[in-house]
């Protein structure tokens, strides 16, 4: 059993909503697997299957080769889950919330006490360890809700979408604490919906959509698919904007979008294009108020891979 979590096949239907579709998820040990998806495309559902919250429909899934439906109290023993939603107790106090995860957990109350501050520490919390929950700020509440996962030590940790909603730093904030985690050689299933978060933490990455994987690959192997990165211009002079998207085209070998008006996108392989279309701006006399360079949005990889906008339903 080389996997530390895997399903197959798995499919839920909650009345008419099918919300997994037979999806294939699978982490190798020590392995942080993303599963990037919009909202509503199945990744909670999958979360609490493989935490043995819900029962799938059809399918199998396993932790440490334990199938989760058969052996789910042996499964919770290795397992952490931390949620989109905080799950602490907002009136009890950060050590008061880790000590009684540890008693749930059956530690003795010394050991708990012991654990809870470790954690703490390490989460940067040790200064807000007596004060209630409902003190702490979004991203104090995110890393409270991390280290309650921890509690037990467990060998497989779920994330679920464990920074939206954060600000850009708060966010790196908890990518740092997710990346000390795993030199503890964890393994983790990170559900996101930012790509520059799969980027940063994942080993390999399932792109899911309406409950299906629609891409899986590393994070290097799903840039080439969908254009490592994207370049973004504004015209000075909107007039301008076709001859623009002419030569961006020309460059990136694509058709360029227009996500909104007076700005056109178009993904790239590569660093070089971006000096390339600089060139050619400047060449062509095109002034521009805004150009960037930056990682595809999910927006884009979705319609990359699928034809669609995340916000776009498949109604057809
Ligand atoms: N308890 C439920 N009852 C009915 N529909 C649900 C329930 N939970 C999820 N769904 C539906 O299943 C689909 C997948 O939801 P979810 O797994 O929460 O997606 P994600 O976490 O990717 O946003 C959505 O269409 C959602 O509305
Ligand atoms: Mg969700």
């Amino acid at each position: 059993m080389t996997h530390a979590f895997e399903a197959e096949g798995l499919v839920k239907r909650y009345g008419k909503t099918t919300a997994l579709a037979g999806i294939d998820l699978a982490a190798r040990r020590g392995t942080v697997l993303g599963v990037l998806g919009p909202n509503g495309a199945g990744k909670t559902t999958a979360v609490r299957i493989l935490a043995t919250l819900l029962r799938p429909d059809e399918g199998r899934a396993a932790v440490a080769g334990l199938d989760v439906v058969r052996h789910a109290a042996k499964v919770r023993r290795l397992i952490g889950l931390t949620g989109q939603y905080a799950s602490v107790d907002e009136d009890l106090t950060g050590t008061e919330n880790l000590v009684l995860i540890g008693q749930l957990l059956d530690l003795r109350r010394p050991a708990a006490k012991s654990r809870a501050a470790e954690l703490l520490a390490d989460f940067g919390l040790a200064e807000a360890a007596d004060r209630p929950a409902k003190t702490y700020s979004g991203g104090m509440r995110r890393r409270l809700d991390l280290a309650a996962s921890l509690v037990g030590r467990p060998d497989v940790i779920y994330m679920d979408e464990p920074t939206t909603g954060l600000d850009p730093t708060k966010r790196e904030d908890v990518w740092n604490i997710i990346r000390n985690l795993l030199s503890d050689g964890v393994t983790v299933l990170l559900t996101t919906q930012y790509l520059e978060e799969a980027d940063a933490l994942a080993d390999d990455i399932s792109v899911i959509d309406h409950g299906r994987v629609i891409a899986h690959g590393t994070p290097a192997e799903l840039k080439r698919i969908v254009g490592g990165q994207t370049i973004l211009i504004r015209p000075a002079d909107p007039d301008r904007l076709a001859e623009a998207a002419t030569l961006l085209g020309a460059i990136a070998g694509r058709t360029p979008e227009s996500p909104s008006r007076g700005v056109i996108t178009v993904p790239v392989d590569g660093d070089a294009a971006f000096t390339e279309v600089v060139r050619g701006l400047d060449r062509q006399g095109i002034a521009v108020t805004e150009l960037s360079l930056r990682l595809p949005s999910l927006d884009e990889v979705f319609f990359t891979l699928t034809g669609r906008h995340t916000d776009e339903e498949a109604a057809a």
